[in-house]
């Protein structure tokens, strides 16, 4: 249904972006605390600034995450970052999609050229853990080590900073060809000045720090609370809110729970320090449907067993997000679940898959569930969609979360991974993160 609206979308999109574009600087859209970073230069700040020069990092503090997050935002938008101009993250992150992509393949900058996966929501993802190899205690009590976590269908970015980098170099999306090529770019933004301003003029002028600075926005951007407003009707129904779910809904949660095993993966439970995920980010092999070329997924760093695995999304906004799977080889949540409940009954509705030795063939694929489970299921799904994705006012291109829903720096625990971490480029910082892998272009043309 969403495929059919496709190209309204797009337009619509556009025009916002315009129109927000070009009435991007007005006041009243920053808080007043931050107007004096974004708009004035005040005395106060220009010293810090100037202290702030000596180290490699801009001291973390409420102030300078909200204008990292207000340049996160035009950067995001800004369709002057790829090569050729015209695209930017937003092109394939669509907010009325819960920034998803409802094309299967995203079209890159370059024409004719596209990738092979999906593009996922963007909501919730800086609450992603890092890529980790686990270890875990089965029912049985007996200890087991999974991999988990990491962004990307793969796992192939550790963590949200390493991610926000490779857009801008993949071949197939914003395909710049160096660090340089985007510090230029951003030196020439409309934003330039609010970005210097944020940074010193020590750093606009170098490449590394400068490009630093912008993947750190982005990160700081992702942890908006737009990105996260946990107001579905699940999380009333899970805060106690009995009405919150339609009967068809709460016969569709116990199947969840019970039957469906879905909770297994798409955990349910709020985790110590958030409402429910709907997600273990563990890895497995539901040997979707093959669109061609073989696609190792987590094999591709792990080896054999990891053959054909990707890692288990978020069902948040699911509803808002078809196609589906890493491959977007399934196009609706009906049929989703009809694969869930038949895929080994029915092997030739579904076709060969890419790696049919790591299938998991215990917990999917012959459920036994009714039509009518499979249709609560689907009613279920319906109750994950956030409130402020979907009634968004239409002349805003972002939704807006709730008030009351915490601010990045009080829920800074919330975000560990990104938090301690240091520029990895810079000398004296000892980081494992491979550098290579940023500028490598990991899907063929
Ligand atoms: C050409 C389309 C395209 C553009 C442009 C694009 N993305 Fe994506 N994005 C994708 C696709 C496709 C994936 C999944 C790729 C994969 O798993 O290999 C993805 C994955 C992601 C993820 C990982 C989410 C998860 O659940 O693991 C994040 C975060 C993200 N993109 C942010 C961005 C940012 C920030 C930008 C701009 C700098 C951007 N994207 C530009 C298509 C795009
Ligand atoms: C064994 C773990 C596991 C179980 C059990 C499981 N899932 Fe999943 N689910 C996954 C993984 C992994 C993916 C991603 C697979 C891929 O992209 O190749 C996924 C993908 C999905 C998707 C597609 C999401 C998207 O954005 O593309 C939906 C919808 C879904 N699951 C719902 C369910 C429901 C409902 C159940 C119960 C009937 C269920 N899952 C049971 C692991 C699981």
């Amino acid at each position: 249904m969403i495929n059919s609206h496709w190209v309204h979308h797009a337009g619509l999109s556009i025009a916002v972006l315009v129109v927000w574009l070009s009435s991007r600087s007005s006041a009243a859209e920053y808080p007043a605390a931050m107007q004096c970073v974004v708009g004035g230069g005040q005395e106060s700040d220009s010293v810090e600034h100037r202290k702030d020069e000596q180290s490699d990092q801009l001291p973390v503090g409420n102030r300078h995450e909200r204008t990292a997050a207000q340049i996160g935002r035009e950067i995001f938008l800004d369709t002057g970052l790829s090569r050729p101009a015209g695209q930017a993250c937003v092109s394939c992150h669509i907010p009325s999609a819960a920034f998803a992509d409802p094309r299967s393949f995203s079209p890159g900058a370059v024409k004719g050229r596209k990738g092979v996966r999906n593009a996922p929501s963007l909501m919730y993802a800086a609450l992603i853990p890092g890529f980790a190899y686990e270890d875990l205690f089965t029912d049985e009590g007996t200890e087991i080590y999974a991999y988990e976590g990491g962004l990307f269908h793969d796992g192939r970015a550790r963590d949200l900073f390493d991610q926000v980098q490779q857009p801008f170099f993949d071949r197939n999306e914003m395909n710049l060809p160096d660090t340089s090529a985007l510090a230029d770019r951003l030196r020439r933004s409309e934003y330039a000045v609010e970005f210097k301003q944020w940074i010193g003029s020590e750093r606009w002028k170098d490449d590394s720090q400068l490009t630093y600075h912008a993947y750190r926005a982005l990160v700081e951007f992702l942890k908006e609370p737009m990105f996260r407003p946990f107001d579905a009707r699940i999380d009333d129904f899970l805060a106690g809110d009995t009405d919150a779910l339609t009967k068809a809904e709460r016969r569709g949660l116990e199947i969840f729970r019970g039957a469906g095993k879905c909770a297994d993966c798409h955990f349910l439970e709020p985790t110590s320090w958030t409402p429910a995920l709907l997600s273990d980010y563990g890895y497995d092999n539901l040997g979707v449907p093959s669109r061609g070329e073989k696609d190792a997924g987590l094999g591709a760093r792990i080896g054999a067993e990891g053959l054909g695995q990707f890692r288990a999304p978020s069902l948040r906004n699911v509803a808002l997000t078809a196609p589906y799977m890493h491959n977007g080889s399934i196009a609706s949540l009906q049929e989703v679940m009809e694969f869930y409940n038949k895929r080994d009954l029915e092997p030739q509705r579904w076709g060969p898959t890419d790696y049919p030795e790591t299938v998991n063939r215990e917990d999917i694929g012959k459920l036994n569930l009714t039509d009518q489970q499979i249709k609560d299921l689907v009613a279920l799904m319906s109750a994950f969609t956030d409130r402020s994705v979907v009634e968004r006012n239409p002349a805003q291109l972002f939704p807006e979360a709730p008030k009351g829903t915490p601010s990045t720096t009080s829920k800074r625990l919330y975000f560990p991974d990104w938090t301690h971490r240091l520029h990895p480029a810079f000398p004296g910082v000892v980081d494992s993160f491979p550098a290579s892998r940023v500028h490598s272009n990991q899907q063929a043309e």
